[in-house]
Order: C-alpha cells, then structure tokens, then sequence
C-alpha cells in the first residue's frame, strides 16, 4: 500500500486536514487521506470519516463516543489520548494529524491493539472485588469522607482505556511490568474495607513486575484523560507492601 494521497474528490468545499494514519499491523506504514474540516471534530470524528468515505477497511475501535467506555484510545501525533474527546482544533499541527495504535500493545490491524495482556494484569494483579459479606448480613456502610474511601475515590473512575499504560515507560522496557492501571485497580481495592482480599493483593503486587517498579516518571498520571494519578496509586501500594513484609504477613 503506497504512502498516496487518498480522498474522494467530492467532499464540501472548504479547510481539509491531512491525516496520516497507520494501516497494516506490526509491519505496515501510514496512508494520507484528506478530510473535510468542521467545528468541534474530533480526532474520532476524522478517523471515522476516513472509515465511512474514504476506505471502509480501515479497522479501529469505539463505543460510546463520550469518554466513558475507554475504547477508542489511540496514539495521536505522537500522544496516547482518547480520541472520542479529543478535539482537532486542539492536537493538529499546521494542518496536519497522525493517527497510529496504542504504544505497548501488540497491534491487530490499523489501529485496533489487542488488549488482552492489558487486562490479563488486572487480573494478576487481584483486580476482583472479592467481598466477605453474605446476603443476610446488612448493608456496609461507608462514611464518604473516610480517609480509605477517599482513596478509592481517587482511582475509581478508570475507564480502561490503556493511555496510561501505552505512555509508561516501564511497561516498554519490562513488557512483564504490571502497569499504572492495573496497579491504580489494586490500590482501590486495597482501600475497600468491604474486600478480604487485602493480603493476597498486596502479595501480588509486590513482586518484581509489580509496584516497586515503577520508576514514578509520572507519565500516566500527566496522560490519563479521567485526572486519575496512577503514581499515587503506586507509591500507596509500595508503602503498604512494606509494612505488610515488615509485618510479616507473608
Ligand atoms: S509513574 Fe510509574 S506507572 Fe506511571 S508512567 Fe511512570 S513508571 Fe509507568
Ligand atoms: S488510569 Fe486513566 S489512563 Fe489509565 S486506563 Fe484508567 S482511565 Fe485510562
Ligand atoms: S468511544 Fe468510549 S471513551 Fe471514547
């Protein structure tokens, strides 16, 4: 597939922006296509405008279009972002917008990654609500202000949405590394005073490939499109594992 110019010659007349987006899956290369400028576009709106007009086997990856599935995060001039909430006006340069996968993920095709390894951290990471309590006990009632639940509400908002693990560059250097969501999921669990999985979770993040090794570059934290701050998640997560080995709970 030649690096050509693709468009279908009879868009609205007025401003184009050129966008360079990658085709193909571990080897490929980017195809420019030209797209009709509007108010407000977002970079979801230019890929999907390629996707519908310009070549329908461009492959990609939405749902909700208002940032709350966390499905269609893509690398954007260079920048993991979600691209339901990213608007041209604010990411172009001179015109221009290169649209590629997520960073850190094995590529399926164009700009689909395969999150499995994503989420498979999750899960090595105990990021199961593992509850004690049986139907016929009451209801847990947990005081908003608490300093536990204010901790879980520092994290609970991740949509999944991979930005912060395709910016981390620890992940790129460790692919084993458990990453800043999987470890942000652990740290509101950990923080849950319904869970009785505590123990177990903190033993599964404290290996090698878990907490203490992240290198508190803040990349996700400065990326994360919902304000979540995995590296405070993190530095929780490496002072409780402490205690708990000086504890001697494992
Ligand atoms: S703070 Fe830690 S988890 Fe976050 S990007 Fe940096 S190394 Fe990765
Ligand atoms: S912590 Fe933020 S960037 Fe990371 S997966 Fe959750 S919402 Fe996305
Ligand atoms: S499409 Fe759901 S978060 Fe962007």
């Amino acid at each position: 597939m030649g690096d050509g110019e693709i468009g279908t010659g009879n868009e609205a007349s007025g401003a184009k922006l050129s966008v360079r987006i990658w085709r193909g899956a571990r080897q490929g290369e980017f195809v420019r296509y030209q797209v009709p400028r509007h108010v407000s576009q977002t970079v979801l709106d230019v890929v999907t405008y390629v996707q519908r007009v310009l070549d329908p086997t461009l492959a990609y990856r939405f749902a909700c279009r208002v940032g709350m599935c966390g499905s269609c995060a893509m690398t954007v001039n260079g920048v993991a972002r979600w691209t339901c909430r990213t608007h041209v006006d604010k990411v172009a340069r001179e015109g221009r917008l290169e649209v590629a996968p997520l960073r850190n993920l094995p590529v399926i095709r164009d700009l689909v990654t395969d999150m499995r390894e994503f989420f498979d951290k999750w899960a090595r990471a105990q990021g199961r609500f593992r509850g004690g309590a049986t139907r016929h006990e009451d209801v847990a009632r947990i005081r908003p202000d608490s300093a536990a639940r204010m901790q879980v509400e520092a994290g609970i908002e991740c949509i999944g949405c991979g930005v912060c693990y395709a910016s981390c560059d620890v992940v790129a250097r460790n692919p084993d590394y458990l990453g800043p969501a999987a470890l942000n999921r652990a740290w509101t669990l950990v923080n849950d005073v319904r869970d009785i999985a505590r123990t177990d979770r903190l033993r599964a993040v404290a290996g090698d490939a878990g907490c203490h090794a992240c290198h508190t570059q803040m990349g996700c934290t400065e990326r994360c499109p919902k304000n979540i701050a995995p590296t405070a998640s993190i530095a929780g997560l490496k002072r409780e594992t402490a205690r708990a080995a000086l504890r001697g709970e494992w």
